[in-house]
């Protein structure tokens, strides 16, 4: 399928699972790679050998929310010159180097092709898929995430299994609980084989880019508010995110934040009892959350007023405090539904003490 949107623009998924070896060896001269230093570094052959297809540059940056910026942008742009209309980025790294190719291949000559080769699960799970990127902007003293972005769909992802391979386990943990929440959001016969037999890391990446897809298909570019769903868990994972200073990653927050979420959807009677039980013992013996004391750790550190303003500054709270939230009504059936502040609020004391409320 062609797009009217150029080569960044919404077209069927081409997966290549294959080692990175091969991608180098079919890649034309003249590429613009981008590549996360720190994978630059474990994975040294990787250098050697995009540098032997004589690309118009290799550069690299180091991975986090900083290099998200204008500047590191600018230093894509600068060294993009050579790159032909028909060139190619190659970004090879985690969410960080992925989202900010994305805004560069973008600009780049109005739009240039885009590989993404996403060396962590959390990026080979979600952020290289769906077409998403963006970079944070400083304004008024505060860091604003994702603040200016773009649609840019990639013309190939490719999963190089052996990069995976010098990922800590709290990584792969990041990575396959947002890979979990897909599963028991959108797809419940599969969710029902995970519980059978905890997935290994090719198919649980395999599951999560169909299922992600799935859903940017019927909305490429997020016109409808169908990708929603995909927020399970993250209306409370964000607030535990700035609460514990970002000591809590994002994926063990949006742990977290599914079982506030499911507690809130068996207050309002969307989420049955059993239905609760089987997904927090799903999330805890598969991809393994974190406990409820930490839950429990880190609201207490806050007041219900910090609570209230961190879910507004989130814009997911209207004007009476209420929430717009994602909801589990069946396995594979989530459903975003308007919550009103005093369901959470109710909640808050078991939670804060570690227990079911
Ligand atoms: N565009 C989207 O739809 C979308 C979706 C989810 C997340 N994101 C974004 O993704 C970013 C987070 O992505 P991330 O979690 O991949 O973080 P990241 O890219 O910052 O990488 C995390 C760490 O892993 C290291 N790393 C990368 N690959 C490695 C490997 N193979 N072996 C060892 N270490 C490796 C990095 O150097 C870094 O230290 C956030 O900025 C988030 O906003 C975007
Ligand atoms: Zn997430």
């Amino acid at each position: 399928m062609s797009s009217s949107f150029g080569p960044g623009g919404y077209a069927p998924r081409a997966d290549r699972w294959a080692p990175f070896t091969e991608l180098v060896s079919g890649l034309a001269p003249g590429a613009l790679a981008v590549v996360d230093a720190r994978v630059a570094h474990l994975h040294p052959a990787l250098i050697s050998g995009l540098q032997a297809r004589k690309p118009v540059a290799t550069l690299l940056l180091p991975a986090g929310e900083r290099t998200k910026s204008l500047r590191a942008l600018g230093k894509i742009l600068a060294v993009s010159g050579k790159l032909g209309r028909h060139g190619t980025l190659v970004a090879v790294g985690g969410g960080t180097v992925g989202d900010l190719c994305t805004v560069a291949a973008h600009l780049i000559k109005r739009g240039v092709c885009l590989i993404q080769v996403p060396t962590t699960v959390v990026a080979a799970v979600d952020s290289s898929v769906g077409g998403k990127g963006a970079i944070n902007l400083a304004a008024g003293g505060r860091e604003l995430k994702n603040a200016a972005g773009v649609f840019h769909y990639a013309r190939e992802a490719w999963l190089c299994s052996e990069l995976f391979e010098t990922l800590e386990a709290r990584q792969r943990r990041e990575g396959a609980i947002e890979a979990w929440k897909m599963v028991a959001c959108l797809d419940a016969a599969l969710w029902r084989q995970y519980r059978r037999r905890r997935p290994g890391l090719v198919p649980l990446i395999q599951g999560a880019r169909r299922l992600k897809d799935g859903v940017c298909r019927r909305d490429p570019y997020e016109r409808v508010g169908s990708r929603r769903v995909l927020n399970f868990g993250h209306t409370f994972g964000h607030v535990l995110e700035s609460l514990s200073h970002f000591r809590v990653s994002h994926g063990d927050a949006v742990g977290l934040g599914m079982l506030c979420a499911l507690d809130v959807g068996r207050a309002l009677g969307v989420t049955s009892p059993s239905l609760a039980a089987e997904v927090e013992a799903g999330l805890r013996e598969g991809p393994g959350i974190l406990e409820r004391g930490s839950l429990a750790k880190v609201l207490r550190r806050a007041s219900p007023g910090d609570i209230a303003e961190l879910l507004a500054s989130d814009k997911k709270a209207g004007p009476a405090g209420e929430l717009r939230m994602v909801l589990l009504g069946a396995l594979g059936r989530a459903e975003v539904r308007h919550v009103p502040a005093r369901m959470w609020r109710a909640r808050l004391t078991a939670w804060r003490a570690g227990t079911l409320p």
